[in-house]
């Protein structure tokens, strides 16, 4: 392709939810689809980066040209995020869970009445990666909102240190859905989009990311 912006560029993108297992057979998962990531993946390998795919548990195919690492709980996740380091832009679309339990050995049974789970706190990616001494010099968050969208989203910012965070109302049909309307939360301020595809969204955040680095 003649798009050279992102040439010699390695994008680190998560994509999809997190299953967090309760026994062999049960997990504890969300509605994310992993399509936001995905095309944000595809888009970057077009403007000629080498894209790392950390994903979930989704059903998408793995787009040309990028090296997916495909993983199941939130710790896996945080495993390979952190083994594909260095990277120049960490993009962190997950919905990753926010906690996890013990998981039992032995199926379950009903008949022992309500499950007592015990549940922990999962490590927070974006957040590592804020503070992380191979720190990628453009971090990027998403924050999938239902409430206050932007004063979340800049709390997240902050928090998390992330340079920019896309924030977007998942009131409506977006997890899983195929269009997205995002406000872009930076120190700078917020910058509203126009609801688009997926796929519009991911190509321009690449442009966004291509001009911030030139
Ligand atoms: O879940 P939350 O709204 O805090 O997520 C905001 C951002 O943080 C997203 O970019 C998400 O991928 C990231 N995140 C993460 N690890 C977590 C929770 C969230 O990387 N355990």
């Amino acid at each position: 392709s003649n798009d050279q912006r992102l040439v010699g560029k390695h994008v680190l993108v998560t994509a999809g939810p997190t299953h967090e297992p309760i026994d062999p057979v049960r997990v504890i998962a969300n509605k994310s689809s992993g399509k936001q990531g995905f095309a944000i993946a595809a888009a970057a390998v077009k403007a000629g980066a080498r894209v790392t795919l950390v994903a979930g548990p989704v059903s998408l195919a793995t787009p040309a040209g990028v090296n997916r690492i495909d993983v199941q709980t939130a710790n896996e996740m945080a495993d390979a995020v952190a083994g594909a380091l260095p990277a120049d832009i960490a993009i962190m679309v997950a919905a990753v869970a926010d906690w996890r339990v013990a998981p039992s050995d032995v199926k379950l049974k009903k008949d022992a009445g309500a499950p007592d789970l015990q549940f922990e706190r999962n490590p927070d990616i974006l957040a590592t990666l804020g503070e992380h001494p191979e720190r990628p010099g453009l971090l990027i968050g998403f924050a999938a909102e239902t409430n206050d969208v932007v004063a979340n989203a800049t709390s997240k910012l902050e928090r998390k240190k992330a340079d920019w965070i896309l924030a977007n109302d998942v009131s409506g049909d977006v997890m899983g859905g195929d269009r997205n309307r995002i406000h872009l939360v930076t120190a700078d301020g917020v910058e509203d989009w126009d609801e688009a595809s997926k796929a519009d969204v991911a190509s321009h955040l690449i442009d966004k990311i291509a001009e911030s680095i030139s």
